[in-house]
This record gives C-alpha cells, structure tokens and sequence, in this order.
C-alpha cells in the first residue's frame, strides 16, 4: 500500500484560528494529490473490475451462467455469489445481498468480471449470461404510500397535544409537498484497491468515510475478523455522505477478487457507473397540518414524512430520525405530532448527504412558513423572527436549546449589513415597474443538532509519535474529504503541543493505526478526532514536564525530547475522547441527542424573467456560527461550498428516473453531467458575502470551535424563498405560492403561470 503522507502547506505559524490554507491545496491543484486509484493504477498486476448490472428495475435472476465470460481474451475471473467464503451480504442491516438473487433497481450488480483490463472486464461482463423473470416495480414515493410498500422503523416526535394546539389556533392550514432527492457528484467516483499479503492479511485501500465499517463488511464477506483486514483512506476527492455506507460492497468484491486470484484488484466505477449504482440524498414527502394563533405564532404541526429509501435500508432509518429531530429547524411548536415512514422503491438505496435528513426535515417547515405568511398578512421575515426560540425552550425532543440568543444575533446581523430594509423596498418599487423580470428577497435562519444520533459513534482516537528528533506524526480516526479535516487537525496538534506545524505531518487513515473509529460524518469530524488529538498531545506533555524542568526554560523542543528518549519516557502516545452529556431514546425519540446546535442566517437576492422561468442569484449576505473558528479559511471554504450545494439540491439538480412501463422503466435517465444539472460558476452568486458570528465560544468543543460541515447547506433555503417571493410578485398580492423543489426555472416558470391566474 503507497504510503502517502499530507504534507503541510507553506507557513510559518499555524496555531488553531489562524487563516490556513488547505493542506493538499498545492497537490489538489496541481494534480499531484494521490487519490486511491491513482495508486491502483501504478500498482503491477492489478485486475479491474466490471459489473454485471440488472436490466430490469425488479426481476429475479433464473440463471446466470459465467462461461462464456471466460471465452473473452483478458478475463480472469467472474465473481459470483458462490465464490463468498463468509456472509453475501454488504449492509450493516442484512438486507443487501452484496450478490442478489433478485435485482432490486436498474443496474443493480449481480456478478462482477476481472479482467487484464478494464475493457476485458467490461466486454466479460456483457459476455455474461442471465436470464431474468420480471417482477412488478415500485418508483415513485406515490406509488410506494399507495401501495404501502414501507421498510424499517416507524419512528414517531410527539410533545404535547396537537389537537388542543389546533383548538386553540386561529388560523389552520394543510397541505402537501414532495421535494426531491440530490446526487453526491463527488469528484472521484467510489475506488477500492485490494491486495493479499504473504500472510494472508488483505488490505484495502478505499475511497471511504467510514473505514472501519468498510473492514468489518470486507471481513464478514470473506469470513475473516478483523484484525485479517485493514482499510487505508488516503484521501476521497469528495464523500459528502455518499461514501459513508455505500463503498462497503465495493471494497468487498475487490477484496474477495484479490483473495481468490492472488493478485491486487481494483474497483472504480465509472461516472455512469456511480450515479446509476450509488444512493442519493432521500427525496421526502411530506403531509401536514399547521396551526397559527392570531399573532401568527405556531401553534400545532402535525405531519407525516415518508423518505424514498430506495431498495435496502442502508442508513434510510437515522436519516428520518435526524430528519424528524429537525422538523422545527429553529421555531418554537408547542403541540407536535409527526410520524416518519421509508418507502421501498425499486431505486439505489438512497443514503447519507451532508444534513442527513435533517436538510429535508428543515425544509418542510420552511415550506410551510413560506406558503403561509401571505395567508397570515405577515411578511415571511415577521413570521419567521416571531416564531425563533428563545433561550429556556426545549425542542419537541426535549433538548433545551441553548444559546438560541446567536440566531436572533446573527439575524439582527444579517439584516443590517444586508440593507435588509431598504432593499426590501427598492425591489418593491422596482417590480412594480416591470412586469416581466421581478426581484424576490428572503431571509431565512438555520438550527442544527451537532453530535450523531447514534450515541456510540460519539467517540474518537488519535495516534501522536514525537521522534527523537522531535518531529510529530500524528494519526486520527477521521478521514479528509476535502473538508480541511487534515488542516484543523494539524493546527490541533502544533497548538496543543505549542510547534510551528512545519514541525508536524499527517499520515493517512488507517485501521490498524487507530482502530473502531466512528463514520467521519454528522459535521463531527474535528470535534471528535481534534479532541483525541489533543488528548495526545497532552499526554506526552505531560510526560515532559520533569524533563524540562530539569533542563530549564531555556531549552528547545528538541533539547527536551532528546533528553525524555535519553531518560525512557514514553513519546508517543494514542489519544481518545467521547462527547459527554448525550441521551438518545430511540423508540420514544426522546433526550438530547446533539452536544450543541449550530446556527447560521442567510438573505438572498434573485431576479426572475417571467417569460422564462430562468433566474439568477444576484447577492446573498451570511452570518454562521462556527464558534472559535479553528481555521477560518477553511471554515469558510465549507461555509460557501455548503450553500452552493444547497442552492444545486433545492433549484437545479434534478434526478429523473424512467417511471414509464416501458422496457427502460427504472433506469436512472440523469447518468451524467450532461443530463444532470449542477452549480457551475454561472450560478453563483453575483455578489456572496460570509462572515463569522463573533463572541460565540462554544465550551465543551476542542478550542472552542463548532461544526461546520453540513450546516451551511440549509442557508441556502434563503435562495428558494427569494425565488417564492419573486414569484409571488407576478401575481397580486396576498397569495400564497406553491413552489417545487428543485425550483428549477421550469418549475420557477409553472409557479409564475399560478402566480398569474
Ligand atoms: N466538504 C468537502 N469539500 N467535501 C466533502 O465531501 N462532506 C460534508 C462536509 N463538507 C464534504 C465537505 C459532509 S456530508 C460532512 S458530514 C462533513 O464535511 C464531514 O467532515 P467533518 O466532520 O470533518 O466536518
Ligand atoms: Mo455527512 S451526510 O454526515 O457524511
């Protein structure tokens, strides 16, 4: 396995809060940076792997028969579900087959072929035989309640009692709405590289956020524990989410591939390949009920949420709780009764993607805010500020919702560096002179619960060496997706140990340097692993403070750890740390799941041509609440790359499956960028200004830092309900305004159409 190491960037200081910039900017940009099959390729001998996928959204496999693979020039191997020495199967629930005998979507892989190369591979894999009897299919969320074809848990939130919260409203509203799902577009597509050593140890190297899990799937598959198997992340061009379960299966059909021919193997799948094969961010629908007092004071939301989980549950479950858990996003509802159901389509099995669930569970009532308010007589900012938590209310969960004063802080904040005001009635008077293009503006906050709702997740290692001659490697459990991870927790350890960071490198992820890591996931990627880091660090200072007594304060860093080797005191050291404070009652969906919450405020600015539907994102002001920044840049960095793929999910990216009863029924009809809308430069915003919230300490978290992953993605609902409201100016006012997600110009243009009527 290449041993790549992070080099730092170039700099002097480096200490936490300082502007740094990413770790592997100079390789990432230059191309130098080494992804996992970039090795893969350099490796000799290497085998590539091609699947045999489903033509059929559903069907049973009658017969499949691999020889005539064998006939192709190049094959090797074809992999099939007797050649499984452990468990068939690559999920953590025991529902995916890892080799189905029934194809559960379009595409799904039922064998694999090993070729000398890919092309090899690929022409064996078409060589191969199956023979398939069709089963009915199920697409389309509708379709999925009609029929009642749900799987998993059937989690309920319930405070109060909804119906004397309906009784005692003023106002009471219903309706519906589907939003969609989100592709993960990761730059590089899922890799694996597998080898057998002498010994019979396996190692894989994975495009993974969660290695450790990807070594328990590769050692049940091949019936192997796992101490026989390590996984080694070296860096993913891109998870957000999407590489949290689902490389599992992958590195598993290379790491069986390697065991049975003795030679390395490797996996990537092709763009096409990812995106028919991989799963989503869940599409939602949601029913609801809400009720106002006369003030416009939420009352009572009673709703049901279903997901479109796809074939297999895969992390479906956690998604809805996470999802359910943020159905108030930052509002105060005394009265609360919600109900969560995943649907079973014949689709991949939709996943994790940055919010897990929590984006689609925000959304729906800031959906509701937004069709409401005209109904209300109230401007969406009134309703929305009239119904922030304030400091002593708990969530429907019962988590008290501590510093809610930074939301009111952060929007004061927003409204005043953005003119909110006055440009609110420059655009008034503007689209009353026009009335084909229309300007809309919104402000819209953000409320995230930081911790994983599976409680045992929340913990954390690190391995600190400081070498004899006082240079520091350092290893964690999290894994560098682009994140700036790596970078923070670089800044960690030269803090910590009080060294300019040239004095310490990374090396990559790695299951048998630290060992049970958690899924670097739910935002808590820093806060756990930084912690452990510091944890180390402290340990082997600790361990110093003789020596340097003894030499005096004169001495440098490196004096004293020569002396400490000289004297046999231990230099290195494996660090740990778990969030303390946390309950989570699954079945009762009661207790306080997160450590704290992050808040973030955004107003967005579009401009709409009514002949068209097409719009742009003319400015967007951001306040976000990252506590003591560890490293502003790269908190930055997250802050603009969240909202953008917020803006992508909720106006331009749009999945369309073939839902038709044709042969091609069930294939995913977007495969690539071409038929696959994302932000591109194009559609950034003319005009993005971020700032930090100040004075906001987080206490208990590493430095003082918050969480920053995945937040900023629901700032981008600020660009939704600007677009709601520039719509509603086509028509007269008082209207509410019915909007589909994605908004995209088309469905932008049907809103107008409405608006108009
Ligand atoms: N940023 C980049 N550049 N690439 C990514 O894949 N993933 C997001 C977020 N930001 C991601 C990203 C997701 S889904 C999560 S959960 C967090 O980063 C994970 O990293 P962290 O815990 O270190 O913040
Ligand atoms: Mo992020 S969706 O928790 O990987």
């Amino acid at each position: 396995m290449g041993e790549v190491r992070a080099p730092v960037s170039p700099g002097t200081s480096g200490t936490v809060g300082q502007p740094r910039a990413h770790e592997a900017a100079a390789l990432h940009v230059t191309g130098r940076a080494l992804y996992t099959d970039d090795v893969a390729l350099r490796t000799p001998g290497v085998l590539h792997a091609h699947p045999v996928g489903s033509p059929h959204a559903h069907a049973r496999l009658r017969s499949l028969d691999p020889r005539p693979a064998y006939d192709v020039p190049g094959v090797v191997r074809v992999l099939t579900a007797a050649d499984v020495p452990g468990v068939n199967d690559a999920g953590t629930k025991h529902d995916e087959p890892l080799f189905p005998a029934e194809a559960m979507f379009h595409g799904h892989a039922v064998a694999w072929v090993l070729g000398e190369s890919l092309e090899a591979a690929r022409l064996g894999a078409a060589a191969v035989v199956a023979e398939w009897d069709e089963l009915p299919s199920v697409l389309t969320l509708t379709e999925a309640i009609e029929q009642e074809a749900f799987q998993g848990a059937r989690p309920r939130l319930e405070r109060g009692e909804v119906e004397e919260g309906f009784a005692a409203s003023a106002h009471v509203f219903e309706g519906s709405f589907e939003m969609a799902g989100q592709e993960h577009f990761y730059l590089e597509t899922h890799a694996s590289l597998a080898h057998v050593d002498d010994d019979g140890q396996v190692n894989v190297s994975c495009s993974t956020q969660h290695p450790t899990e990807t070594q328990e799937i590769v050692a049940h598959v091949l019936g192997l524990a796992s101490h026989q198997v390590t996984v080694q992340c070296l860096r993913m061009g891109g998870g957000f989410g999407g590489k949290e379960m689902q490389p599992h299966g992958f590195a598993a059909i290379a790491a069986l591939g390697a065991t049975l021919t003795g030679r390395p193997v490797r996996l990537r799948l092709t763009r096409q390949q990812d995106m028919t094969m991989t799963g989503k961010r869940h599409g939602f629908h949601a029913a609801w009920e809400v009720g106002f007092d006369a003030d416009g004071r939420l009352q009572a939301l009673r709703a049901t949420l279903t997901s479109d989980g796809g074939w297999s549950l895969d992390l479906s479950e956690p998604v809805l709780s996470r999802a359910l858990c943020h159905v108030d996003n930052a509002y105060w509802i005394p009265h609360v009764l919600v109900d969560g159901r995943i649907a079973q389509t014949h689709k991949t099995s939709q996943t994790a993607f940055r919010g897990f669930g929590g984006p689609q569970g925000m959304l729906v009532v800031e959906d509701v805010l937004g069709r409401c308010a005209p109904l209300l007589g109230l401007a969406p900012e009134e309703l929305r500020r009239r119904n922030f938590y304030v400091e002593g209310q708990a969530t429907p969960y019962g988590q008290p919702v501590r510093h809610a004063e930074r939301l009111d802080r952060a929007w004061q904040q927003v409204l005043t560096t953005s003119s909110y005001a006055e440009r609110r009635a420059a655009i008034a008077a503007g689209n009353a002179q026009d009335p084909h293009r229309k300007r809309g503006l919104a402000i819209t906050p953000v409320k995230f619960g930081i911790s994983f709702n599976f409680t045992a997740f929340n913990q954390a290692g690190a391995l600190v060496h400081v070498y004899k001659d006082g240079s520091v490697l350092i290893n964690h459990g999290g894994t560098e997706m682009g994140q700036g991870l790596h970078t923070k927790m670089l800044q960690v350890a030269a803090t910590a140990l009080g060294l300019p960071i040239e004095r310490v490198r990374l090396a990559p992820t790695r299951t048998d340097k630290v060992p049970n890591t958690s899924a670097t996931a739910a935002s808590s990627g820093a806060d756990l692993n930084g912690a452990a880091v510091k944890d180390a660090c402290g340990q082997i200072l600790a361990r110093l403070v003789p020596v340097r007594a003894e030499l005096g304060r004169a001495a440098s860093w490196e004096d004293v750890v020569r002396k400490a080797y000289f004297d046999r005191i231990q230099l290195w050291a494996a660090g740990y740390y778990r969030t303390e404070g946390l309950s989570w009652d699954a079945a009762a969906m009661r207790g306080n799941p997160f450590k704290y919450f992050a808040y973030g405020v955004a107003a967005a600015e579009v401009e709409v041509d009514g002949f068209t539907g097409g719009y742009e994102v003319t400015r967007v002001d951001i306040v976000h609440d990252v506590g003591d920044s560890l490293s502003p840049l790269i908190d930055l960095g997250q802050i603009e790359g969240g909202f953008v793929q917020g803006l992508g999910w909720l106006t331009l990216e749009d999945l369309r499956w073939d839902t038709s009863s044709g042969p091609t029924r069930g294939r995913l009809a977007t495969q690539a960028a071409s038929t696959y809308k994302l932000p591109s430069l194009s559609e950034m915003p003319a005009d993005l200004r971020v700032a930090l919230l100040d004075r906001a300490t987080e206490d208990g978290a590493v430095y003082g830092s918050k969480a920053v992953g995945e937040p900023p993605l629901m700032l981008a609902f600020s660009v939704r309900e600007a677009l709601r409201d520039a719509v509603a100016a086509f028509g007269p006012a008082g209207r509410s305004v019915e909007l589909a997600s994605p908004a995209t110009p088309e469905a932008v243009w049907w809103a107008i159409e409405e608006a108009r009527r």
